[in-house]
């Protein structure tokens, strides 16, 4: 894979600036960040960068280079889907979408590199999916259009070229696609909630800069290996961020835009932990309200909070963080690189040591049913969560002579300010949506059960012993009807969120969950609450065999589908962690 010089090739071109007819973009638009009081959260407004765009007609978005567009970093590259509607001029617009409406739009290729549109979670056709077989040269233009059938929902896009997933979007390429309908409609009037005000679109994405403030993505080979972590996180484009809140309820979508990082997320005020109450995943709303204190949230998946803030007094301060966790890389043990990798190499390691719920119970293998698989020999030192956290922390930080963001570690993502003014009081209803209830597809028939097992071969990541090859379809579905997937991770692995186009899907099971992630668990078959709506990405732990179900015979797609599995790690994927299924022509036409 020449992922290198095409890496090169993508850094030239956000240097350069290669733009065809662009609308011209203020890089004074945002203010320095101030360090010490946090910078205002960019709130999506009625044009620029993730502004909220209501598709009237065909629009017209253009992959371009938009130096200094990113909040407080004036030189540094960045891409961006350009967009203008009514005179406005957006930058990845956040696109607001009704439940049966005509989507038509063209992408046009302004970058210098190959790349096509994903639309990430949306039903669409696999020829208007974003497949890498139709990634257009620079300079073309593709078209898009799909009816929107999905459940109101927060979707994204991103593009998808093969082997270019991870920079393209890394360097900006991203943002919502959000689906409303009646259902949702109901509950937002209910609730009280605008979006863009109380109902806030939150993009998680992990960064690297430089001195000069400029975003920089090289991995090295074992960064690919085991995901390329940055040193900021940055909230709708900017770090330190405050929302200034009223005393009400808010809803936050949170989407993890990252190559590799994974959240912990949880609420706390005044060093204590504030619930947070779950009220969709991946492919929108859940059944009923389920209260949380904290939720992982993997590359590629979202999920919808309420956070209640009418008893809450004026000054009050809430921090979203990062919770303390095992980040699990395990990997290293079988890559021969030997047992140093979870080491503490400072004293800095043992801040972490013990904290978020790590647990080494979790490495029992009680649950799992995979035979042959044998617990790995490994030195209770190794498995520290400072160690390897710290290990991870230095070996990103020694590739790029200075410090990175460990991604075990404790970290502030989003400070709530609570502003003046009378508290406003909702009820939040026992009823979000009507969800098909689970066991109804538990206990229906599941034609077919198909095991992928993720693991490494040298320093690549297969899927069932596969690497991608575009022209290949080594998965196919002969009949649409419901099938059990199982991804079953290897215990000396890391953490994979597998990612399924073209089809929703609910998870039936967790089986071999690390302690950190049975203790979430809500019912009997191990999973967690942010399994419980529909979902079309899933993180997958070491030593776990995730179930899945799914319906191949909804959507009901016309003629035969080609569609991917991947990881949503983008340096896995990008290298080649991912496969084609396909789905046979329906039966109804
Ligand atoms: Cu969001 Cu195939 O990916
Ligand atoms: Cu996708
Ligand atoms: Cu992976």
């Amino acid at each position: 894979m020449s992922a290198l010089t095409r890496r090169e090739f993508l850094k030239q071109a956000a240097l350069t600036g290669l733009a065809l007819s662009l609308p011209s973009w203020p890089a004074t638009a945002w203010s320095l960040p101030k360090k010490n009081g946090g910078n205002p959260l960019p709130l999506p407004g009625p044009s620029g960068l993730y502004g909220l765009l209501a598709p009237e007609g065909r629009l017209t978005l253009t992959a371009a280079p938009a130096q200094g567009a990113l909040p407080g970093r004036p030189g540094s590259p960045f891409l961006a889907y350009h967009a203008t509607q009514n005179g406005a001029v957006f930058l990845n617009p956040i696109l607001r979408l009704q439940r049966g409406q005509d989507f038509q739009a063209e992408m046009v290729n302004s970058l210098t590199e190959p790349t096509i549109i994903h639309w990430h979670g949306v039903d669409t056709d696999w020829r208007q999916s974003g497949h890498p077989l139709l990634a257009v040269p620079p300079g073309e233009r593709f078209p898009i259009r799909f009816p929107v059938t999905n459940r109101a929902g927060t979707y994204w896009y991103h593009p998808h070229p093969h082997g270019l997933t991870g920079p393209q979007t890394y360097f900006g390429l991203a943002s919502f696609f959000l689906v409303e309908d009646e259902e949702e409609r109901a509950l937002a009037q209910d609730l009280g909630l605008e979006l863009g005000l109380t109902d806030i679109p939150l993009l998680l994405q992990d960064k690297r800069f430089d001195a000069k403030g400029h975003l920089v993505y090289a991995p090295s080979a074992e960064e690919k290996f085991m995901g390329s972590l940055g040193d900021t996180v940055l909230v709708n484009g900017l770090d330190q961020a405050v929302l200034t809140a009223s005393r009400r309820l808010y809803r936050l979508r949170l989407l993890n835009g990252s190559t590799a990082r994974i959240f912990h997320l949880e609420l706390t005020s005044q060093g204590q932990p504030q619930p947070m109450v779950l009220m969709g995943t991946d492919a929108g709303l859940i059944g009923s309200p389920v209260s949380m204190e904290r939720f992982f949230l993997a590359p590629g998946e979202r999920v919808e909070i309420l956070v209640d803030l009418s008893r809450a007094k004026e000054g009050q301060e809430f921090v979203l963080a990062n919770r303390p966790f095992d980040p699990m890389h395990q990997e290293m043990d079988m890559a021969g690189h030997g047992g140093g990798h979870g080491e503490a190499k400072s004293p800095a390691a043992a801040g972490h040591a013990g904290m978020g719920g790590m647990d080494m119970s979790g490495m029992k293998m009680d649950g799992m049913d995979m035979p042959g698989m044998k617990m790995p020999n490994m030195k209770k030192d190794d498995m520290k969560m400072g160690g390897h956290d710290n290990a991870q922390g230095d070996a990103h930080g020694d590739a790029h002579g200075q410090g990175g963001l460990a991604e075990g570690a404790a970290y502030p993502l989003l400070r709530i300010q609570v502003g003046p003014g009378p508290a406003q009081v909702r009820k939040i209803p026992a009823i979000f949506s009507s969800l098909p209830d689970l066991s109804a597809i538990q206990t229906g028939s599941l034609a077919n059960t198909r095991d992928f097992t993720l693991a490494a071969r040298g320093q690549e990541w297969t899927i069932s012993g596969l690497t991608y090859a575009m022209h290949e379809t080594p998965v196919r579905v002969e009949a649409r009807e419901p099938e059990r997937w199982r991804f079953v991770n290897q215990v000396r692995s890391m953490p994979h969120p597998m990612h399924v186009h073209g089809y929703p899907f609910r998870v039936l099971s967790r089986q071999g969950s690390p302690a950190q992630v049975k203790g979430l668990a809500v019912n009997p078959s191990g999973i967690l609450p942010t399994d419980l709506g529909f979902k079309d990405t899933v993180l997958v732990w070491p030593g776990e065999t995730v179930s899945l179900a799914l319906d191949f015979s909804t959507p009901d797609y016309a003629g035969e589908q080609t569609f991917l599995m991947h990881c949503h790690n983008l340096e896995h994927e990008d290298q080649g962690m991912m496969l084609n299924f396909t789905v046979a022509e329906g039966t109804k036409s």
